[in-house]
């Protein structure tokens, strides 16, 4: 921690308040938040290639959701810097052996064996390398040209045209292309405007290993305020959010835009005062409470914090995790979700802010860009059977780059019904 607190921030603080801008218009209802990525970065996948194939399929879930609800579209990512896992136990039972945890790579190794589980400070100096490096292609990828308009669009249309799933699409597809074409038209160059060419892809990862946070932690100089600089947001996990506890006092003391998870058990007078531990100059953007219900919990939990937080003039973004509630493990022993119930839970979210009258404002979901089989369902059908093939996280199981590509039209679809673009 000492040799960090010596190193370079890796964001600055005027990004992490340009962020900040960003979802105050979300929680106006004027954005939407797109927060995605790995459920934890590994030091075994680390390549140019994986980069660039998971900021592809955000990419392209963005220019998805952006058409059909209208709105700018907010991009965080969970990379550069999401690497250290809570676990429900301390201990985890492989065969006949009695193991610690795994506790993400910035902590110790996945292996099975009692030496790869001993945590290993040298791993807190590779996770913020790692992050750096990573941090450098996203920069470089999303100001490059990489991310140009028409060309995230070709790629959704050869998801389109290629799959009988996909095919399903075709028409919203078709529209954006018409949209793009009718620009064009119009004398704006397409190719060479800075707004169509180049986006902002964020940063974030949940600030569990305080120590790590600290030692990036740095005051800065044009405002005096102090800042997270591992990351433009960091968020507090299920596990952690005691409203007396550690992680709350750490986050509520730093500038950044920040995030907390809010289970099925959550009460309504918890998060009033969450709210006001974490927000208490209620300033737009500053927070973000990712709901994490279940899809059959969510549209009766949620609604009556929806409704307390909206009478409190708290002015969150709220988003939807509709991941770490629907996890289960399947016939083979392989941790999974569905597809289906993963498009539920937003379902659920989304007509529970209909009712209240409050802005869904975005979906935070574990995905890849790879073609592994974590998840069942999705455009590719991915059954039980299949998990076997490619399945590759080092921690929860992920959206193929599929599947993301699907639950964005989905949410499209969730979107249009319900009225709310
Ligand atoms: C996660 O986001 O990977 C996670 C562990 O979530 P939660 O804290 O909501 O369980
Ligand atoms: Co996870």
């Amino acid at each position: 921690m000492k040799q960090i607190s010596s190193y370079p921030p890796l964001v600055f603080a005027g990004e992490a308040r340009n962020l900040q801008a960003s979802l105050a218009q979300v929680s106006a209802g004027n954005a939407f938040l797109l927060q995605a990525g790995d459920c934890a970065e590994s030091f075994e996948e680390f390549s140019a290639v994986n980069i660039r194939e998971k900021l592809r399929v955000i990419l392209q879930m963005a220019v998805v959701l952006t058409y059909s609800l209208g709105v700018p579209v907010v991009k965080v990512g969970r990379i550069a810097g999401q690497f250290a896992k809570p676990r429900s136990s301390d201990f985890e039972t492989i065969g006949d052996l009695v193991l610690p945890s795994f506790r993400g790579h910035i902590v110790n190794g996945s292996a099975p064996t009692a030496a790869a589980r001993i945590p290993d400070p040298e791993r807190l100096v590779q996770a913020y390398h790692q992050s750096a490096s990573t941090l450098n292609l996203v920069r470089a990828f999303t100001k490059g040209g990489f991310a140009d308009l028409n060309r995230v669009h070709a790629w959704t249309q050869e998801f389109v045209a290629s799959s009988p799933e996909g095919r399903k699409y075709e028409q919203l597809a078709a529209e954006i292309d018409r949209a793009l074409r009718f620009m064009r038209a119009c004398g704006v160059d397409t190719e060479s405007n800075s707004r169509l060419h180049e986006v902002d892809v964020f940063t974030s990862h949940e600030a569990l290993l305080l120590g790590y946070e600290e030692s990036l932690t740095r005051q800065d100089s044009l405002t005096g305020t102090w800042y997270d600089c591992s990351a433009h947001m960091l968020w507090i996990g299920e596990r952690t959010r005691q409203l007396d506890g550690a992680h709350v006092e750490f986050l509520r003391g730093v500038g950044n835009p920040i995030g907390c998870k809010v289970g099925p058990t959550t009460t309504p007078e918890f998060v009033l005062e969450l709210c006001q531990a974490l927000n208490p100059a209620q300033i737009p953007g500053r927070l973000t409470l990712i709901s994490r219900m279940g899809a059959d919990l969510v549209e009766d939990r949620l609604r009556p914090i929806l409704r307390a937080v909206r009478d409190s003039g708290q002015p969150v973004v709220w988003a939807c995790d509709p991941m770490h509630a629907n996890t289960y493990t399947a016939s083979g022993g392989r941790k999974t979700r569905d597809f289906d119930e993963i498009c539920s839970e937003i379902g659920g979210f989304v007509r529970a802010h209909t009712a209240e009258g409050t802005w869904p404002g975005g979906i935070h979901v574990e995905l890849t860009g790879d073609d592994v089989t974590e998840c069942v369902g999705g455009a590719d059908k991915i059954l039980d059977s299949q998990l076997d093939d490619r399945y590759e996280t080092v921690c929860d199981p992920r959206l193929n780059g599929r599947q993301s590509l699907d639950l964005a039209f989905r949410l499209a679809d969730l979107i249009r019904t319900n009225g709310l673009a």
